[in-house]
């Protein structure tokens, strides 16, 4: 039996988690529910930081202590994994006994075994980042060079650590293990990091200066410095020095996901840490990118934060953790807007997979009764679309191995996508109609196995909908949570006789109000504005329309013009992804479409389309789409919308 040990970061409680935290958290969720799946020995950690400057400097801010500061806010991260599904095992807070008592071992032996010692420091202090820089690491004159904040001068004494001494050692031990960092960029990264000298890590700070903090157990005067301290959560929780047996089961399975701005902290202070502590290294670090809104990065003072709980509310917690995975290459930014969310929930769960679902489910209860028939003769296309659904469970598996989850669910929904074309050409409804009963049992067989299999393989993205639909289409109770992806491969679920029963649609398709598109897209207005904003709506009362109608104000804020397609070409391993390069008149620009099933590269070129010019850019399978083509979409195919007759320069304006 394999071990797997998944960690998130623990999360500062300086503030409410928002939707990268709710990310690395899901993404280690779905891994451990694969891992469970398939039989592995699984412990799953999340948790919280509690010390250091950053949730001292909340607390005074929110005039309570700092332990207030941390009991307040813990319980918003508990709630929301709760909300979210999330099955950790543990959840470790530094501030518990368990930890501190473990902190203080390890701070102890080193400090006996002369790996700390005590020295005056000069350099600059990162209040946000809570890391220290000396003046050749600045940017900008005293900027950190990690967040470009202004940093804060300090001279002090403290207790270093003698990092230094393990560089080449950890240079040579990256070169010999290609899966310790990855992506493998990011191992490069690490590689470019340690072509400086390393210093020593300063591991204290004075308790005269930041008091909140574990004690130092050779100088009262101190406490330890934060990600010291934090890092150590990784193996203090698994019962470090405490329970041998529970750290030597799970510590040998290790891997750690963080986001790529905590890098160094966890390639090269962790493991240099870990050596002097004669421990071996985990087995993989794997950073993955920042979630953006409207192209930047998130920030309070923009007023532009994703509050993961108000997106639960909102679309329902499975249609949420479906959009974090199916949405970010891990290793890779990715953009988030309501709109982008809105798009590819309606996309790939309302109507393609919501649409198989209830073709399936309905023709089965209308024809047989709800008695799913039994296989029959198979004939040459409904065995391609069983060995599709096959070829599908071995690419998630790699993909999933690769950690490329984007890709693993796109080769679940593509097949999704194939068995509605399927449908289109063998016409069940027709069958029904024309009697061929024998032949509708067939193919409404063969569609129940591919809804068998990839409600399986999306079963640890979207635990609850998916178990609502294995139900539905009459799997055992047994079945229902048993998605391995080696009992999806035999493929012996759908038992012929058992009963199918309909469901309410699984995912409603959403109907964005045009402001939400807005407001995902744009920075808040800064409060002078709100009011301004406030005063020329009184004088200029908004006339009431109807809903669903919109005025003629409101259609002109969309820029409609005339495109000629330059350059057309497949996005590797994206199957409905072309990249285009469009001349607008005044500019040429890249655009990502999702025709690449319609249209040949080739057919393209030349021709004149029609785009929403004044998009908000966003990245689409990896590359930035500035615009969006139209097209009329139907069950029999997709048709680029263009102008009737005649040539227009391209720029030409629509409406
Ligand atoms: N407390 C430290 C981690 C200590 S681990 C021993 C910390 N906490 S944090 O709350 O600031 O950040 C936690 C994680 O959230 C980091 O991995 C960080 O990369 C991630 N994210 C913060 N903003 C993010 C996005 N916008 N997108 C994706 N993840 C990002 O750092």
């Amino acid at each position: 039996m394999d071990t797997f040990y998944v960690t998130t970061p623990i999360y500062y409680v300086n503030d409410k988690p928002h939707i990268g935290h709710a990310y690395t958290t899901v993404l280690a969720d779905v891994l451990a529910r694969c891992h469970r799946a398939a039989g592995d020995d699984t412990w799953f950690l999340t948790g919280t930081d509690e010390h250091g400057q950053k949730v001292e400097k909340a607390a005074i801010k929110n005039g309570i202590t700092p332990i207030q500061q941390c009991d307040e806010t813990v319980v918003r991260f508990q709630e929301l994994w709760k909300r979210l599904g999330i099955s950790n095992n543990d959840f470790i807070r530094t501030t518990e006994p368990r930890h501190k008592d473990i902190v203080q071992k390890v701070l102890q032996d080193l400090y006996d075994r002369d790996l700390i010692y005590k020295s005056e420091y000069e350099g600059h202090y990162c209040v946000p980042c809570e890391r220290f820089f000396t003046e050749k690491d600045l940017v900008d004159g005293n900027c950190c060079p990690d967040c470009k904040r202004p940093t804060e001068p300090i001279v002090e004494s403290n207790y270093f650590f003698r990092m230094s001494q393990y560089q080449d050692w950890l240079i040579q031990y990256i070169n010999e293990h290609p899966d310790f960092i990855q992506p493998a960029f990011r191992a490069n990264e690490t590689l470019g990091f340690l072509k400086k000298p390393l210093g020593d890590l300063c591991i204290s700070r004075p308790k005269s200066r930041m008091a909140w903090g574990i004690d130092l157990p050779f100088d009262k005067d101190y406490v330890c410095y934060v990600w010291f301290d934090a890092l150590l959560n990784y193996a203090s929780a698994i019962g470090y020095l405490a329970n041998d047996e529970m750290f030597r089961r799970y510590w040998k399975g290790c891997m750690h996901l963080i986001g790529k701005d905590i890098l160094t902290t966890h390639t090269v202070y962790w493991p240099t840490m870990l050596k002097a502590m004669n421990l071996p290294m985990p087995k993989t670090i794997f950073a993955h990118g920042w979630w953006l809104v409207g192209g930047g990065k998130m920030s309070k003072s923009v007023g532009n934060v994703v509050n993961p709980m108000d997106m639960a509310d909102r679309y329902g917690v499975d249609a949420f953790r479906y959009f974090l995975l199916a949405e970010m290459t891990p290793g890779n930014d990715a953009s988030f807007s309501e709109e982008s969310f809105a798009k590819r929930f309606n996309n790939d769960l309302a109507n393609d997979l919501g649409n198989l679902v209830s073709r399936v489910v309905k023709l089965t209860v209308k024809n047989f009764d709800g008695v799913i028939p039994e296989a029959g003769e198979l004939e040459d296309i409904d065995r391609d679309i069983l060995a599709k659904t096959q070829a599908a469970i071995d690419e998630f598996e790699q993909n999933l191995r690769q950690m490329k989850l984007d890709r693993g669910i796109a080769a679940a929904i593509n097949v999704v996508r194939e068995t509605n074309k399927y449908f289109e050409v063998t016409a069940p409804w027709a069958l029904a109609k024309a009697g061929n009963t024998a032949r509708l049992g067939s193919v409404l067989y063969t569609a129940t196995h591919v809804l068998a299999v990839v409600s399986g393989l999306l079963f640890p993205v979207m635990p609850e909908k998916m178990a609502d639909l294995r139900r539905s289409i009459g799997l055992s109770e047994d079945a229902v949570n048993k998605t391995d992806l080696a009992s999806l491969k035999n493929g012996e679920d759908v038992k012929p006789g058992s009963k199918m029963t309909d469901l309410p649609p699984l995912f409603p398709r959403i109907q964005l109000e045009p402001c939400c598109a807005e407001k995902a897209a744009a920075p808040a207005p800064k409060k002078e504005e709100k009011a301004k904003d406030a005063k020329s709506k009184k004088e200029k009362a908004p006339v009431e329309l109807p809903e669903g109608l919109i005025s003629i104000d409101q259609f002109f804020k969309t820029q409609l013009k005339t495109a000629k397609i330059l350059e057309a070409e497949h996005i590797p391993n994206k199957t409905r992804l072309l990249k285009l390069k469009i001349d607008l008149g005044t500019e040429q620009r890249q655009l990502v479409a999702g025709i690449a099933e319609y249209y040949k590269p080739e057919e393209l070129i030349g021709r004149t389309i029609i785009v929403v010019a004044n998009l908000a850019p966003a990245v689409i399978g990896g590359f930035e789409s500035r615009g969006m083509l139209l097209a009329a979409k139907n069950e029999s195919g997709l048709k680029l919308v263009t102008v009737d007759g005649g040539e227009f320069a391209p720029g030409t304006p629509i409406g």
